[in-house]
């Protein structure tokens, strides 16, 4: 007994295996119940009873021997697994950087052409009261203009809704800072609207307003020159076309000349030779007047224009649809165009 057990040691100490199947092998072979060891547990019964109890003893420590041994032969198995599964974090990353939205690099862009000339960026609230988006504006209740905005509203008495234009940043400034005001206002709007490759029920406005002493209408069209050749070229001519807004008087519709055909004509500006940026005029003085600020003191002027038009017009864009829908394969495109 005492010579098969040494034999079985010898055996289970020079098994060798490295394949992933070694330690389910070693198990049947060595321990498992109809295994080697077993085997000799088995003989151990027949055994002379005066012997038993230090035959038992060494076939007690054999099989310990042989359970360390298939417990060190799990452990190299499951190294070896993890060894293939490991990531290799020397290999170079993936070229895979995102990019900035082209309405971004658009609103960027536009800040930054105001920012040097003294704008800067006031920021507002998407849902806002009837107040700020239309009566403090001069629009009077039951005004046809106010349909000329389809408006979400949230709640009715009082109206709480989904502003339809940026200018209610404008009333809030003019609440919160006296003049001299000279602010840029980007951020979204929403207006009940068909989606189509033309309109859509949220967009992107940024207005100006610049108020002080003696602002005139001259100013407005010198601002907007300026902001014209910065953001569509050297060689941009502005023109201006009567319009109507209720906060504005006079008011403006601002066309540039087509940067895409050098104004020879094309299906951007539908062969005209200009196409259309903004709405602008002198800020009404009833609006003054419902912040607070003397028309007799301060004239100043407003102007709004679509951050997504102008991106459709900077990069060629076709369908507005497009900039909502995150298709990795359109936004990837777009890199800074200064
Ligand atoms: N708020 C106007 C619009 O959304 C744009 C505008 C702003 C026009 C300021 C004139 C002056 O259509």
């Amino acid at each position: 007994m005492e010579s098969k057990a040494a034999e079985l040691r010898e055996k289970i100490e020079q098994f060798v295996g490295h394949a992933a199947g070694a330690a389910e092998k070693f198990r049947l072979q060595f321990i498992s119940k109809k295994g080697e060891v077993a085997a000799l547990f088995e003989e151990l019964k027949k055994a002379p009873a005066e012997q038993k109890k230090q035959q038992g003893k060494i076939l007690n420590e054999l099989k310990q021997f042989a359970e360390a041994r298939f417990a060190e032969l799990l452990e190299k198995a499951s190294t070896q697994e993890e060894e293939k599964t490991q990531l290799d974090l020397t290999l170079p990353t993936p070229q895979t950087l995102g990019n900035r939205h082209p309405v971004t690099l658009t609103r960027e862009r536009i800040t930054e052409v105001f920012a040097r000339l003294g704008f800067n960026a006031e920021d507002g609230p998407e849902i806002d009261n009837d107040w700020n988006n239309f009566t403090a504006l001069n629009f009077s209740e039951n005004h046809p203009a106010r349909e000329m905005q389809d408006t979400f509203f949230i709640e009715k008495n009082p109206d709480v809704l989904l502003r339809t234009h940026t200018s209610n940043v404008q009333i809030r400034l003019m609440n919160k800072q006296k003049p001299p005001i000279r602010s840029i206002m980007p951020g979204r709007v929403y207006r009940n609207e068909t989606i189509s490759a033309r309109a859509h029920c949220f967009f992107h406005q940024t207005e100006l307003l610049h108020i002080d002493k003696n602002v005139s209408f001259a100013d407005l069209k010198q601002t907007i020159y300026h902001f014209a050749k910065e953001m569509f070229g050297a060689q941009t001519k502005i023109r201006l076309r009567p319009s109507y807004f209720p906060f504005t008087e006079p008011s403006a519709e601002i066309d540039v000349s087509c940067f895409i055909c050098c104004s020879k004509g094309c299906h951007v500006c539908k062969h005209s030779g200009w196409v259309e940026i903004a709405g602008a005029g002198m800020v009404h003085p009833n609006v003054l007047r419902n912040c607070d600020i003397d028309p007799e003191q301060y004239t100043g002027f407003a102007g709004g224009m679509g951050i997504e038009r102008i991106a459709m017009l900077r990069y060629g864009i076709n369908d507005l649809r497009l900039f909502s829908e995150n298709d990795v394969r359109f936004l990837k495109q777009f890199k800074e165009v200064i």
